[in-house]
C-alpha cells in the first residue's frame, strides 16, 4: 500500500492504489480546498508533488487545460483531485490554502 507524506507537516498516510491524491490528503486531516468538488475546475487543490510523480496516474487532458490557467505551476504540479494513486509512495508539498486560484 502507498505512503503519502505531506509537507510541510510531515504527516504520512496510507492510500489505496487507484485512489484520489486529494482523498489521501484530506483523510489525512490536512486543509486543501476542492472547490469544483474535484472536478478539475477550480485548481484550488493544486499540489507539488516531490517524490512518486512517475507512478501517479498520467495527466489527462482536463486537468492538463486546468493546469495552464494557474499561475505558479511548475513540473511538479498536480491537481490533487485527479492523481490517482499507483503502487509506490508519493510525497507532496501543500502550497496553503488559497494557492493556485
Ligand atoms: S478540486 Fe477543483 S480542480 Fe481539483
Amino acid at each position: 500500500m502507498p505512503v503519502l507524506t505531506i509537507l510541510p507537516s510531515g504527516k504520512t498516510v496510507e492510500a489505496e492504489a487507484g485512489s484520489r491524491l486529494l482523498d489521501a490528503i484530506v483523510a489525512a486531516g490536512e486543509a486543501i480546498l476542492s472547490k469544483c468538488g474535484g472536478e478539475a475546475k477550480c485548481g484550488s487543490c493544486h499540489v507539488f508533488v516531490q517524490e512518486g510523480r512517475k507512478s501517479l496516474s498520467k495527466i489527462q487532458r482536463l486537468e492538463n487545460d486546468k493546469l495552464d490557467t494557474i499561475v505558479g505551476v511548475g513540473s511538479k504540479s498536480r491537481l490533487a483531485c485527479q492523481a490517482l494513486f499507483g503502487a509506490e509512495n508519493v510525497t507532496v508539498e501543500l502550497l496553503g490554502f488559497g494557492s493556485g486560484i
